[in-house]
């Protein structure tokens, strides 16, 4: 197969035609006289990568016609006026569903706020009911990185009954589920999958008997060519700026070293316009859910 061109999995396309959908249905709810679903980030003091996160999450809820809020608080509140915050979002029944955008300021037990959002309106999916109801494959809000992968999986058509899927990072929001996720029964599912981390010796030979490889380690351009065998699928989970000599000072990259690991897929996510666009489209789509009460009845 060699110097066969991989198929790139246009992750801003796929996230396009997503919010075309989700639009469309909105546009109906619309027609029908009833009110539009209503997303909320609560975002705690002014940390630059959460202010460009949540500000994306305001700019693309409204494009799709969404109502969007931002509950900012300084650096300084209280666990006990946030989990004061939450509660109140949790009674208003004009709120369909809301994200604590993380991370926290230190003095704030991360848990015990997420143990507090109502898993009715968890669009994150973070609260242990719904990683629970994930475990049991029952309906359920399912983390917007992880649901970004498995929807570029599945609107590619990549075949995945019976294949070796190696997932590199057991972190809780990305490696963790998307390694259950792809084990699980049904149609672009049932994979075999292994899930490497820091203490796993043969990471290399593991991968050379993967058809699918899914990369959210964290270190930039990690995976290498001679780890991959020839025909695999490979998504990169990374994205990294590297400071570089050219005119914009920097580069971005991913955890995948994808000018020689590329040569070898049948498919690959590019960085940037992969996985990235897919997580806040995750998120819109599981704001609709939570809507439309699909998951649970009142
Ligand atoms: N910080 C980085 N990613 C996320 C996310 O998906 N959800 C929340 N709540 N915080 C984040």
């Amino acid at each position: 197969m060699a110097d066969k061109k991989p198929i790139l999995i246009d992750g801003k396309q796929i996230a396009k035609d997503i919010k075309e959908e989700i639009k469309k249905e909105v546009a109906e709810i619309l027609d029908h006289g009833q009110r539009p679903p209503h997303l909320v980030a609560i975002l705690v003091g002014d940390d630059g990568a959460s202010l460009s996160y949540v500000s994306s999450k305001e700019k693309q809820s409204q494009e799709v016609g969404f109502t969007s809020s931002v509950y900012r608080f300084p650096e300084s509140i209280s666990e006990q006026e946030l989990l004061e915050t939450i509660d109140f979002l949790n009674r208003d029944n004009e709120v369909d569903g809301y994200i604590v955008q993380m991370p926290l300021p230190q003095h704030i037990d991360a848990r015990k706020i997420v143990d507090k959002i109502d898993p009715k309106k968890d669009v994150d999916g973070f609260h242990p009911v719904n990683v629970g109801r994930m475990v049991l494959s029952l309906p359920s809000y399912i983390p917007a990185t992880p649901y970004g992968i498995v929807t570029l999986i599945e609107r590619s058509g990549i075949e995945t009954e019976g294949k070796n899927c190696v997932v590199i990072g057991r972190s809780d929001i990305v490696g963790t589920p998307v390694a259950l996720l792809m084990s699980r029964k049904g149609e672009h599912r049932n994979c075999t999958v292994t899930l490497c981390h820091s203490k796993t010796q043969n990471i290399k030979e593991l991968c050379l008997q993967a058809d699918i490889i899914v990369v959210a380690i964290g270190k930039p351009e990690f995976l290498k060519a001679d780890m991959v065998k020839e025909g695999a699928v490979v998504i990169d989970v990374g994205i990294h700026r590297i400071k570089d000599n050219s005119e914009k000072g920097y580069h971005i990259t991913g955890d995948v070293d994808f000018e020689n690991v590329s040569k070898k897929c049948s498919y690959i996510t590019p960085v940037p316009g992969g996985v990235g666009p897919m997580t806040i489209v995750s998120l819109l789509t599981n704001t609709l859910s939570a809507y439309k009460h699909e998951f649970y009845q009142e």
